[in-house]
């Protein structure tokens, strides 16, 4: 038998949610230690989507050695292409908000560094297995360190922050599914390439062959995406057929082409579990909901279930208060459905299904153009994009 480790929050993931809340928690003088199945090197060089809301922005630039706004970049707008012309949605002109392009693995190499300066036990290679007694006001975890040693984690309160394989959500619902799901009939095949950008701004593209989103990563090397089979290997096609894929899918733009060093296929989805509290265990991030990927809103509706959840843990834990942490779960999902709403609906607006018919094909250019050429069209979808006011978060 180990002794267990004591603390007043077990933090399962030091993914954006895990480290942010362990920040924030930090800052409300309430201990938590974070762990993690994988390594400090896997977590800072797994590449993961890159735009970040004005409100995630301005979180994270208030932690001690933030990188967001020297090595980000702002991005004021974005480009619907479709039928052959570029339309650009302009943010700041239609909400006063922008976004940030600033990589995950970047704004987590600063989170780890932050929290490590600052003296958090952050352990990395600890699986947990099970969490225990979720219904009294001593939870805990159990696991297992990358030398097979077990891990005994005890708490006031335990945070599944860890992702969409979650074994803590297993405690919250009952199953590793239980949840709201709906699958998608394509994926996205991704590139990293080293090439000048593009473009200035993102670009998302409806093409009859179907879609394409030009993003970027720095001046030097850039991202892209396709929609594909979601049964595609990543190897099987050459350079060339990736570039000539994106060329017919971004009619009308000159795309930029150079050495691919990378190339992925990310299978999507639509989830969102049916409860996200049972007692004091939670779940936040990727464990309590994912979305499809168009509109890059996963990370900063993490960002967004842990900024209220640490002010439910702070009058939960420093005054004795439950009210926050009992409306928790109802407050943060009147987010997470309006993100599911947009992922959904910017990706069925621009994909092309299998079974797409000419009545679809032409529905959707004239959805497309109702949300171009309306001022009120372009504000739903520039409010959504750059994130609607976390000080409400509803
Ligand atoms: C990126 C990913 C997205 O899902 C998106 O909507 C925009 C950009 C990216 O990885 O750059």
């Amino acid at each position: 038998m180990t002794t267990p480790l004591r603390t007043q929050v077990a933090i399962v993931g030091a993914g954006p949610a895990g480290l942010l809340l362990s920040h924030l928690l930090a800052g409300a003088g309430i201990d938590s230690i974070v762990v993690d199945q994988r390594s400090r090197e896997e977590i800072e060089t797994t590449i993961r989507a890159g735009i970040l809301e004005q409100g995630t922005v301005d979180l994270l630039a208030e932690i001690p050695g933030s990188r967001v706004h020297s090595v980000g970049t702002r991005h004021d707008g974005i480009e619907l292409r479709f039928d052959g012309h570029g339309h650009r949605i302009d943010f700041p002109g239609l909400v006063g908000r922008s976004v940030w392009l600033y990589p995950q693995h970047e704004a987590l190499k600063d989170l780890i560094a932050a929290r490590l300066a600052a003296g958090q036990d952050l352990r990395f290679g600890i699986t947990i297995d099970e969490v225990l007694d979720a219904d009294s006001s001593r939870p805990g975890v159990v696991g297992v360190d990358a030398t097979g040693a077990p891990v005994e984690i005890e708490a006031d309160f335990v945070v599944g922050a860890d992702g969409s394989r979650s074994n803590v959500r297993v405690a919250v619902t009952g199953s590793h599914t239980g949840g709201y799901f709906r699958e998608y009939p394509f994926a996205w095949f991704g590139i990293l390439c080293e090439a000048a950008p593009s473009a200035d701004e993102l670009i998302y593209s409806n093409s009859p062959d179907g879609f394409a989103l030009i993003s970027q990563r720095s001046k030097t090397v850039q991202r892209m995406y396709f929609q594909c089979d979601p049964e595609a290997d990543p190897d099987a096609l050459s350079d060339s057929e990736i570039w000539d894929t994106l060329k017919r899918r971004v009619p009308g733009t000159t795309l930029t082409e150079g050495p691919i060093i990378k190339r992925d296929v990310l299978r999507f989805r639509s989830f969102v579990a049916h409860e996200l509290r049972r007692g004091r265990v939670a779940i936040v991030g990727d464990a309590a909901h994912t979305v499809p990927p168009t509109g890059a809103k996963g990370m900063n509706l993490a960002v967004a279930d842990v900024i209220l959840l640490a002010r439910a843990l702070d009058s939960l834990l420093n005054h004795g208060d439950e009210s926050l942490i009992d409306g928790w779960a109802d407050r943060a999902r009147q987010r997470i459905w309006k993100a599911q709403h947009f992922s959904w609906w910017m990706t069925s607006m621009l994909h092309t299904v299998p079974e797409a018919t000419e009545f679809d094909r032409l529905r959707q250019l004239g959805e497309l153009r109702s949300v171009v050429e309306s001022e009120a069209g372009r504000t739903y979808l520039a409010e959504a994009y750059t994130g609607w006011p976390l000080a409400s978060a509803g």
